[in-house]
């Protein structure tokens, strides 16, 4: 691949153990993690709800990496001024969240947030192609969002192989992360399609030997193919 980014591994706390939660997020950076995926549900535009500042606030404390606030909410910009409080974030907003995603990026960012974009399974590559030059970052979901450890959607591989060819020919900083059912045996398929940050959540929380060697095994895996 031609990306010009290492391997990220971003666990998702989503698969934590909430009794636990800031030991888990140190048990992953101390394994080595690039930074921490934090999954905001509404209840509206997916039909769970999970948490918001408060437990960000809780992550924050207990670690110094990036983190990546994955909103599957309605018009996901509305948190971006209180969520700036906390330092060195990447808000992900979803093209569907929102009828005019050009403000929704561009109110994230007055915040002092990195805007990122995603896109659900069903979404095509061509909804998101007028915003590339205003992120770093794609999300492909590789499953439909809305919970952890469902299965990857083989199918989303052409879809991350255009984005990549999209990225080598007239973006090469960008950024292309995917979310869902990222487990070794997936990540290397992943990672041969052109993705670079691999999001995991009970691939990496669930590891039978614990976080920090739930980490390496993605990493590894995702390696095998970079
Ligand atoms: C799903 C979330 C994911 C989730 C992934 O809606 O966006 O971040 O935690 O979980 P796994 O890795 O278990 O599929
Ligand atoms: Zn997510």
């Amino acid at each position: 691949m031609t990306a010009n980014h290492p391997i990220k591994i971003s666990p998702s706390i989503l698969s934590a153990d909430f009794g636990r939660l800031g030991e888990h997020v140190a048990e992953a950076e101390a394994g080595g993690a690039d930074e921490i995926h934090f999954d905001v549900m509404d209840g509206q535009f997916v039909p769970g709800i999970t948490f918001g500042f408060v437990v960000l606030e809780a992550v924050r404390a207990a670690t110094s990496l990036p983190i990546d606030v994955h909103m599957m909410v309605k018009e996901p910009a509305r948190y971006a001024a209180e969520y700036s409080a906390i330092l060195n974030l990447t808000m992900t907003a979803h093209v569907e969240s929102t009828p005019d995603i050009d403000a929704t990026l561009n109110e994230i960012k007055a915040t002092g947030i990195r805007p990122a974009i995603t896109l659900n399974p069903d979404t095509p590559l061509e909804a998101i192609t007028e915003v590339l030059g205003d992120v770093n970052r794609v999300l492909v979901m590789t499953v439909v969002p809305g919970a952890g450890g469902q299965s990857f959607m083989h199918e989303m591989l052409p879809k991350i192989e255009a984005l990549a060819a999209i990225r080598d020919s007239s973006y090469p900083n960008l950024e292309i992360a995917v979310d869902g059912g990222i487990k070794v045996d997936t990540a290397p398929l992943a990672t041969g399609a052109g993705a670079t940050t691999l999001i995991s959540g009970s691939g990496i929380f669930g590891h039978a030997d614990g976080v920090p060697a739930g980490v390496a095994s993605i990493r590894d895996a995702a390696n095998l193919n970079a």
